[in-house]
């Protein structure tokens, strides 16, 4: 090696030896006529002074520049009393330098290293090898490589066989759009990549590996969003003969064991998490990953709204909707703008309104409180326990709009209010999805999670009554409002795995074609089996406290999926795309 220890290494028992180190130049200072330079490398920082005693030495070290590359040799001094650091681990030493070498010179970079400034991230995405070196980004790479680390030996230590699967397959419906790979061998054919191993580690289990994991990189065409991107990395598992009770017991006992180790300082709000089913979730929060580090329920005063003289309730109720209501304790202080704001929200999510009273001192304030009469509205408001200052907010619409709109509102409130405690990571499983959905634009009949969720034997009856009411085995792992994870028991039977495809109006030719491979297999003694995805960027984002997955990625794709440093996706040769038997479509402006 060219150095005898890292930039992090050196110590007061040290003092004394002589060491060689290499690193970047962080920060120099010239002060008392000493040259003070800050080594940096990926485990630390160590001070190293130039003396001016040493003409040659000193005259090159005036010439050093941030950035620039340096092999430095030196004895190791301890620091003057006052001049030492305890927030560094070599704070209390400096290294006395006696020779120095610049292995390469830079270029001022674009923005400071030794800073953490706001730097505009477009900047930061083109330059991600200089973004990489700031503080900030190597300390959530080194905290992704530990959680990785921990989540493999954990499985490693209860026999799960790690298998990688294709990346060239043939698609696996997650619910987005695929990205495609032309053959230069069979033109017009594609590869498709995966949008998850799903059907692969299905077929896994077929293959008797029993328990199967993978850090998984999986491919998604779909809108950007802070915590998406188009290729994210999933721990994925599977294992046979489970129940539901398996799978969540091992996240909940990795993420514990992780919450411990990455975030000592964090309080883990319940444990064992909660378990809310999807209709509960809705019900209380208004969403199907709730944070539940605030309160904010819903009540749902749909009886006490039936036939009273406020139409917009009543109706709701007469056409089988709901009247959902959230208590925000002192809201009464609420200014118009700021309800009109919520309301905004609300409308957002398809809510026609948001409907409010005030409980003052003065009495009930806001529109619908003459209209539902003194009587009615005592009764709501005792029915939700509200107290003086409270306000009450309501949406009145189907079961789904009023607890989605709702939902959103409760999100925008705790936001505003700083309600979500940051010293708290709140997990809860959310259970019993709805097997299927009704497209809102189509009308066509799309599975919830993805079509190998295996439909509750006590709802096996309504895939031909009511397939919209029949229920999965499905679990989703949620920590403060976001979807860390999710997995099912899947379908193990032909039979069924068909009637499912025929539910989603899949032609048995169709499936045959697009999922032969599966209901092949499952005629060759398919044991029961299920399992789970977790999604490692959202967990390392939410770990780290960061804003959005870009932040935890080494080299992601931007908003608008390019990738700014390597310029991707570019235009390809000509002769290339012939290759393919491409032709391409010039996009007109
Ligand atoms: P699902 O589609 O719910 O399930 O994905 C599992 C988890 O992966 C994460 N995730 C993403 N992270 C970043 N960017 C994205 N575009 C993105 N999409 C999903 C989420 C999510 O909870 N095959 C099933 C799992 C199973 O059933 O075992 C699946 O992929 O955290």
């Amino acid at each position: 090696m060219l150095r005898t220890h890292t930039c992090g290494q050196l110590k007061k028992s040290d003092v004394g030896s002589e060491a060689t180190l290499c690193g970047w130049v962080h920060r120099r200072r010239d002060h008392g006529g000493l040259i003070f330079v800050d080594l940096r490398d990926r485990y630390g920082f160590t001070q190293i002074v130039f003396d001016p005693k040493d003409k040659a030495l000193f005259t090159e070290a005036e010439h050093i520049r941030p950035e620039w590359v340096l092999q430095v040799k030196g004895t190791v001094t301890a620091r003057l009393e006052g001049a030492e650091r305890d927030d560094n681990p070599t704070g209390g030493i400096e290294l006395r330098v006696s020779t120095v070498k610049v292995l390469n010179q830079a270029k001022t970079p674009p923005f400071e290293i030794d800073q953490d400034k706001e730097v505009g991230e477009e900047l930061r995405l083109e330059y991600r090898y200089l973004d990489l070196r700031r503080d900030r980004m190597r300390k959530n790479m080194i905290t992704r490589h530990r959680m990785v680390q921990s989540i493999r030996k954990f499985f490693y230590d209860r026999e799960f066989l790690e298998i990688e699967t294709p990346i060239l397959i043939k698609g696996t419906p997650e619910g987005s759009r695929e990205y495609l790979v032309p053959s230069r061998l069979y033109h017009g054919q594609f590869y498709v990549l995966p949008q998850s191993p799903q059907q692969l580690k299905q077929l896994t289990m077929v293959a008797g590996l029993d328990r199967y994991m993978q850090i998984a990189r999986c491919f998604r065409d779909e809108d950007q969003r802070g915590d998406r991107q188009p290729e994210f990395t999933q721990v994925d598992i599977e294992m046979s003969f489970m129940e539901p009770n398996d799978i969540m017991e091992l996240t909940e006992q990795c993420l514990q064991e992780l919450t411990k180790q990455i975030r000592p300082d964090v309080r883990i709000l319940t444990s064992p998490f909660p378990r809310l089913t999807y209709t509960e979730a809705m019900e209380r929060y208004g969403s199907d990953k709730p944070d539940i580090r605030f309160s904010l329920e819903f009540t749902d005063v749909s009886e006490l709204c039936k036939g009273c003289g406020f139409g917009v309730f009543s109706k709701a109720v007469e056409v089988g909707g709901v009247v959902k209501v959230m208590v925000v304790s002192n809201g009464a202080t609420m200014s118009r703008k700021e309800i009109d704001d919520l309301t905004e929200t609300a409308k957002i999510y398809g809510a026609k309104g948001l409907a409010w009273i005030k409980v003052s001192e003065k009495g009930y304030e806001g529109v619908p409180v003459d209209k539902l009469g003194k009587e009615c509205t005592e009764l709501i408001v005792q029915a939700v326990k509200a107290k003086q200052g409270d306000m009450l907010l309501f949406t009145a619409d189907n079961f789904s709009t009023a607890c989605i709109s709702l939902g959103a509102v409760r999100t925008a409130i705790a936001a505003k209010r700083n309600l979500a405690d940051p010293a708290v990571f709140a997990y809860c499983w959310v259970t019993d999805f709805p097997m299927f959905e009704k497209d809102t634009a189509t009308g066509a009949v799309a599975a919830v999670h993805h079509p190998f969720t295996r439909p509750k034997d006590e709802d096996l009856a309504l895939l031909d009554a009511d397939p919209l009411r029949a229920r999965a085995v499905a679990y989703d792992i949620v920590l403060n409002g976001s979807e860390i994870g999710g997995g099912s028991v899947r379908i193990h039977e032909a039979d069924l795995q068909s009637k499912i495809f025929s539910i989603l109006r899949i032609t048995p030719e169709d499936a045959e074609r697009r999922f032969g491979h599966l209901l092949r297999a499952f005629q060759y003694g398919a044991p029961p089996h299920g399992g789970i995805a977790w999604g490692v960027d959202r967990m390392v984002m939410l770990f780290c406290n960061e804003p959005n997955i870009r932040e935890v990625i080494a080299y992601p794709k931007d908003q608008k999926a390019k990738d700014l440093m390597l310029g991707s996706p570019s235009p390809m040769p000509e002769e290339q795309i012939a290759e393919l038997g491409i032709k391409i479509i010039e996009e007109t402006a």
